[in-house]
């Protein structure tokens, strides 16, 4: 796993921008395009943003594909809390597919129509990531397979806690979602986690130097080869090898020069 740290919530955004804009761009040259898995929620909003800000100074965002990483099962296609409402609202026009809130027919079978739709299009190059307070990916939940699937799950209440903001005062959270599995999620070519503020620190620190384990999701990152966190300060506050991820980090440039 690569550490990063930058100063704040608005230079994770930025910098996490940039590495999305040299992929898609590198990509374009290439001929090709760019699969990328997209989360909702707060932290990428900045991203996203600034991904805007790049395609109107020329970025080529024509050939990217985005599937999203989960969604909230039984809401209504109109409800404002939707992740597919978030990916619509911020992500740069792209071929955009999302997980429906109330899919018809067999819910098994609609996850594993969703696994075949990503490898169809090639697997993911580069998945974004946030990161739950207790620890989730997606909503892989703490206890989640690490080896888990694109299925159905119960949300914890911790989450259903965390989330009530983006509901209305009173209304019930859903008890339920669909995400990708933490191990459809490991095949990714690439992860960025972003995670910003202290209310991350705890579950940052526990993915990065805890143990592996199916009680933290998150830690999962650990078996994949090309992982990067970006972190704000905040959410860097409790880790303890931070002389070492920054050496880490600024490797490259090192060895360049
Ligand atoms: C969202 C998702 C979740 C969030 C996490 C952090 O698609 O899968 O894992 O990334 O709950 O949410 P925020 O960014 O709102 O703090």
């Amino acid at each position: 796993m690569r550490v990063m740290v930058v100063p704040d919530a608005e230079a994770v955004g930025r910098h996490a921008a940039a590495l999305v804009a040299d992929m898609v761009a590198g990509h374009a040259a290439a001929g090709r395009g760019t699969v990328l898995g997209v989360a909702a929620g707060a932290t990428p909003v900045g991203l996203y943003r600034q991904l805007q800000a790049h395609v109107a100074t020329g970025l080529d965002f024509a050939r990217v594909a985005a599937f999203a990483l989960d969604e909230y099962l039984g809401l209504p296609p109109e409800h404002p809390a939707l992740f597919a409402r978030c990916f619509q609202a911020h992500l740069p026009p792209c071929a955009l597919t999302v997980i429906a809130s109330r899919p018809a027919g067999d819910l098994a079978a609609y996850c594993a129509g969703y696994e075949q739709a990503i490898a169809a299009a090639g697997g993911i190059d580069l998945q974004l990531l946030g990161i739950g307070g207790n620890g989730h990916i997606g909503f892989n939940e703490p206890g989640s397979s690490l080896g888990g699937r694109t299925r159905p799950v119960a949300l914890s209440a911790e989450t259903r806690a965390a989330n009530a903001g983006a509901f209305a005062p009173g209304e019930a959270v859903p008890e339920a979602a669909i995400t990708m599995g933490t191990g459809t999620i490991l095949e990714a070519r690439r992860i960025l986690l972003l995670a910003t503020g202290a209310a991350k620190a705890a579950a940052v620190a526990a993915a990065v130097e805890g143990p592996l384990t199916a009680g933290l999701p998150a830690s999962a990152l650990q078996l994949h080869a090309d992982a990067t966190l970006l972190l704000d300060e905040a959410a860097a506050s409790r880790l303890t090898r931070r002389a070492y991820y920054d050496a880490e980090a600024a490797l490259p440039r090192r060895l360049d020069s």
